[in-house]
């Protein structure tokens, strides 16, 4: 494992997107696991501004053979919410760059059968052999949402959100009740199964659970550290995401 720590949100976001770009430049029909959140939008922003700065170069980043698989989507929302993961990755990413609105997969919050949907996209992301899967992490140590508790060798599946998640997410919403108390989440196994894997954190909220994630027991009681078993696994963080860390015997760069 490789943890980099960084002094500013840009520079984390600048580390975090050469990687996506070397990914992309060096397989055009990359496949690239996305997720959602506050941490991950200014990498988002990032590389849109480097999709625009090259769009009138021969050789500039271009996104149009990638395919984007989504980690997770809520359930019960309305396709048109605005507050879905669909619609947030769209409006603030894919809207803005060369990728094709068909080219992006996700779980279909409204299925009828989230079960059999859930069971369908797993399959999906299977085949499709994920180059880089990009994560977050919750307070409580969740990827993706797969809670504490979660197995280790979970699938794709329809999962019930924890409390402190709602919460977390409750500023996306008009109000707390209006948190979605379902999704559909690629499992554990699931995103393991990617062949490279950024986690991201920025923030001293996230301290503890990155400390546990890095540097506990790999458990199911904190998802993120399932992550300890996979073999390409780069974290980057800022200082204060890092500031419970010992890095003892870890391979870190402080930039
Ligand atoms: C979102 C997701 C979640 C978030 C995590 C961190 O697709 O899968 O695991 O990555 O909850 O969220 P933020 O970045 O908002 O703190």
């Amino acid at each position: 494992m490789t943890v980099h720590i960084h002094q500013s949100e840009s520079d984390l976001a600048s580390a975090v997107s050469d990687i996506v770009e070397q990914t992309i430049r060096s397989s055009p029909d990359a496949k690239l696991g996305l997720a959602t959140g506050s941490t991950i939008e200014p990498i988002y922003r990032e590389l849109v501004s480097r999709y625009r700065m090259a769009g009138q170069k021969p050789d500039g980043l271009s996104f149009a053979n990638v395919s984007a698989y989504l980690l997770d989507e809520y359930i019960g929302l309305d396709p048109s919410n605005p507050e879905t993961y669909r619609n947030v990755i769209r409006s603030g990413f894919i809207q803005h760059i060369d990728l094709p609105d068909s080219s992006v997969h996700s779980p279909e919050g409204d299925s009828i059968d989230p079960t059999e949907q859930a069971a369908a996209y797993d399959a999906a992301v299977t085949q499709a052999h994920i180059d880089l899967q990009l994560l977050g992490i919750g307070r409580n140590g969740h990827i993706a949402f797969n809670e504490p508790g979660s197995s280790l060798a979970s699938r794709t599946r329809l999962v019930n959100l924890a409390n402190t998640t709602r919460a977390d997410n409750a500023r996306f919403f008009a109000s707390p009740d209006d948190v979605p108390r379902q999704a559909i989440t690629q499992g554990i196994a699931t995103i393991l199964s990617a062949q490279q894997i950024i986690l991201i954190a920025i923030g001293q909220h996230k301290a503890d659970a990155v400390a546990q994630a890095i540097e506990g027991p790999v458990t199911s009681s904190l998802p993120a550290s399932a992550l300890q078993t996979h073999p390409r696994v780069t974290y980057v963080l800022d200082t204060a995401a890092a500031s419970k860390l010992t890095l003892s015997g870890v391979d870190r760069e402080v930039c």
